[in-house]
């Protein structure tokens, strides 16, 4: 089983919208795959028609007897389940801080499901905070989508050194390009200036209103538009991010 995390600091530059369409890949090739939607907001939940509920809340789930399988849910998709949102998830980290070793929590919980997964993806909130570190301790990849704007560069550089210090050892930290607009000419420099950078993959997502179309069909753009630029984009994430997560196994 590889867990993947997706993450950054920033809000609104495409975690969702990569979260779900990677598990959507990895499920449609076959892998068992899991998505935990980690975000009060519900917004992987919504996508792929589940109710964002968790029967007793978070507080319940991280609980070391507490076991996972109960509040996992099937989706419309063959090797695709989701481990719904929860409104208690805005509480994650007081949750977490009443526990024996917070920040292993999160592993810890996943740990007995490992043979019936190949793939879990964390569609992690954008905050700094025990959840995100209790994220970086159990996941192998973290995925970290860069929009190409000064700001997102400069939270990169603050998610590498928080990876760096919190993060298991030998976690992956995979960043790439989303939401781009060739037309802009900042864009087209960021992009020239990520791909330089090895530690880039090399997909990069452009910005296209069929994206966020996902919330008016509720699915993953593999069902309404796989042809589209922007699938064919996640397409070559999912690809990269396979052959990544598979090679450091
Ligand atoms: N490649 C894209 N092109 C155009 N719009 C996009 C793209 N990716 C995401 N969006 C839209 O941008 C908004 C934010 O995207 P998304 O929810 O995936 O970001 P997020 O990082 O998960 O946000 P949050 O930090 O709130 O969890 C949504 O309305 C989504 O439809
Ligand atoms: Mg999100």
């Amino acid at each position: 089983m590889r867990v993947v995390a997706v993450w950054t600091i920033k809000g609104g530059v495409g975690k969702t919208a990569a979260a779900v369409n990677l598990a959507a890949l990895a499920a449609a090739e076959g892998w068992r795959t899991l998505l935990w939607d980690l975000d009060p907001q519900g917004a992987a939940s919504f996508y792929f028609r589940v109710k964002p509920k968790v029967k007793g809340g978070g507080r319940k789930l991280l609980r070391r007897s507490a076991e996972l399988r109960r509040w996992i849910r099937g989706t419309d998709f063959d090797n695709l389940d989701l481990l719904p949102a929860d409104f208690s998830y805005r509480r994650f980290d007081l949750d977490l801080d009443g526990r024996r070793g917070p920040a292993k929590r999160l592993a810890l919980k996943l740990a007995p499901l490992a043979d019936e997964y190949d793939a879990v993806i964390l569609d992690c909130p954008p905050s700094v905070s025990l959840a995100s570190e209790s994220v970086l301790r159990a996941a192998d990849a973290l995925l970290v989508p860069v929009i190409p704007t000064t700001l997102s560069l400069r939270s990169l550089d603050q998610v590498r050194s928080f990876a760096a210090k919190v993060g298991k050892r030998d976690l992956l930290v995979l960043p790439f390009l989303s939401m781009v607009d060739r037309r802009k000419t900042m864009h087209r420099e960021a992009l020239e200036w990520c791909h330089a950078d090895e530690s880039f993959l090399r997909a990069t997502i452009p910005a296209a209103s069929v994206v966020e179309k996902m919330g008016l069909h509720r699915a993953p753009l593999l069902t309404y538009a796989p042809v589209s630029e922007a699938a064919q984009a996640f397409a070559g994430l999912w690809e990269e991010l396979a052959v990544r997560i598979a090679l450091s196994a």
